[in-house]
Formats: C-alpha cells, sequence, structure tokens
C-alpha cells in the first residue's frame, strides 16, 4: 500500500515534468532549426543594395550581379516555430532596394509603391518581440542610395546614421545571435 502511494507521488511528479517541458518548448523555436541569414551588399553607384537571403547557393549566383557577401545578420526558421511569425520580403521596381518587413499592412503599402514580391522567396520566420534569446535587428533606410538597410549591431546602426544618411526606421524584429543553435 505504502508502495503505491508513492508511484502515485512519482508518476504525478512525472507528469508534471513532463507537461512543464512541453510547455516550454511550446513558447520557442528549436535553435538547432535555426539557419544563418547571410547578407550581401551591392555597391553600385547611386544605388546601393543591401540584400538578406538564408540560400547559400544564391549568395554564390549573386556575385556576378555585383553583390559581395558581408555577414551573417543572425539565425533565422525556414518553416513556422512556436513564437515565431513571417518576414516578409518585396522588392522595388527596378530591383536596386530588398525590403523586409513582418508588417503585412507595410506589405500592402510598398506593393502600391511599385514594390513586389518575390517569386517563390524562401519563407523566413522570426520572432516579433524579444523572446528566446533572439537579439534586435534594426531598420534603417538611405533616401539617396533606395537602400534598406538591416543590422544586429548597435554600433553600425549609429554608424550608418552618423556618416552614411541612413534614417533610424526602429526595430524590424528579433533573430537568433549567431552561435545560438
Ligand atoms: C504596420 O504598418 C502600418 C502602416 O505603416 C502601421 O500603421 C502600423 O502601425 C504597423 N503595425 C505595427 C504592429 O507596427
Amino acid at each position: 500500500m505504502k508502495f503505491l502511494w508513492i508511484c502515485l507521488v512519482l508518476a504525478f511528479f512525472f507528469a508534471l515534468n513532463t507537461w512543464g517541458l512541453s510547455l516550454e518548448y511550446r513558447t520557442c523555436g528549436a535553435p538547432a532549426d535555426a539557419v544563418p541569414l547571410y547578407r550581401l551588399f551591392n555597391s553600385r553607384s547611386g544605388s546601393v543594395d543591401h540584400w538578406y537571403t538564408p540560400d547559400a547557393a544564391a549568395v554564390t549566383d549573386a556575385v556576378p550581379k555585383g553583390y559581395a557577401f558581408e555577414n551573417v545578420l543572425g539565425l533565422v526558421f525556414l518553416t513556422q516555430e512556436e513564437g515565431t511569425a513571417p518576414l516578409y520580403h518585396v522588392v522595388s521596381a527596378s530591383a536596386t532596394d530588398n525590403l523586409y518587413t513582418m508588417n503585412l499592412t507595410e506589405v500592402g503599402l510598398d506593393e502600391a509603391n511599385g514594390y513586389a514580391s518575390v517569386p517563390n522567396p524562401p519563407t523566413l520566420y522570426i520572432y516579433a518581440t524579444q523572446v528566446c534569446g533572439s537579439v534586435p535587428v534594426y531598420r534603417l533606410y538611405s533616401a539617396a542610395g533606395t537602400d534598406s538597410f538591416y543590422t544586429t549591431s548597435e554600433a553600425e546602426r549609429l554608424q550608418f546614421i552618423a556618416n552614411d544618411g541612413y534614417t533610424d526606421l526602429g526595430i524590424m524584429g528579433y533573430v537568433l545571435p549567431l552561435g545560438c543553435s
């Protein structure tokens, strides 16, 4: 009888523990699933462009078009994981501005302004708030260069505003820092 009692108590705590673990799993994406989002730059005069892709082959393919790999913005998800939301990607008519936003209303406004959705884009998912060990992605824009620019570096953000004529547009969303998975 005493033995059964102990078993029941153990079973209860085991169930609680499993429930707790699964609750935790439900609030964050699995860091091991996150992949690098590569940042490329095209320095053509008058219309520079920062472009971001998770596709390593596309990075190589873009080199003949004048793009150079710069660094990894952070880690993103290619399927929707717990707590994440889609990151939309639109391109200006002249294809010299690659714009990323989590705001669907804004996508509509951009499309009215001549931007178009990328055909067959890799779907990207990031966090909309700073949860699960994520870091902010700062969003900037240069009217002179027609360039949307995104960085997780506060130092770079300040430098682009001070020296390169970029305007601060706040935070785009939150990605996992490199080295997290
Ligand atoms: C989304 O974009 C629209 C249009 O710019 C803006 O009015 C709205 O506040 C944005 N929503 C969020 C959640 O930022």
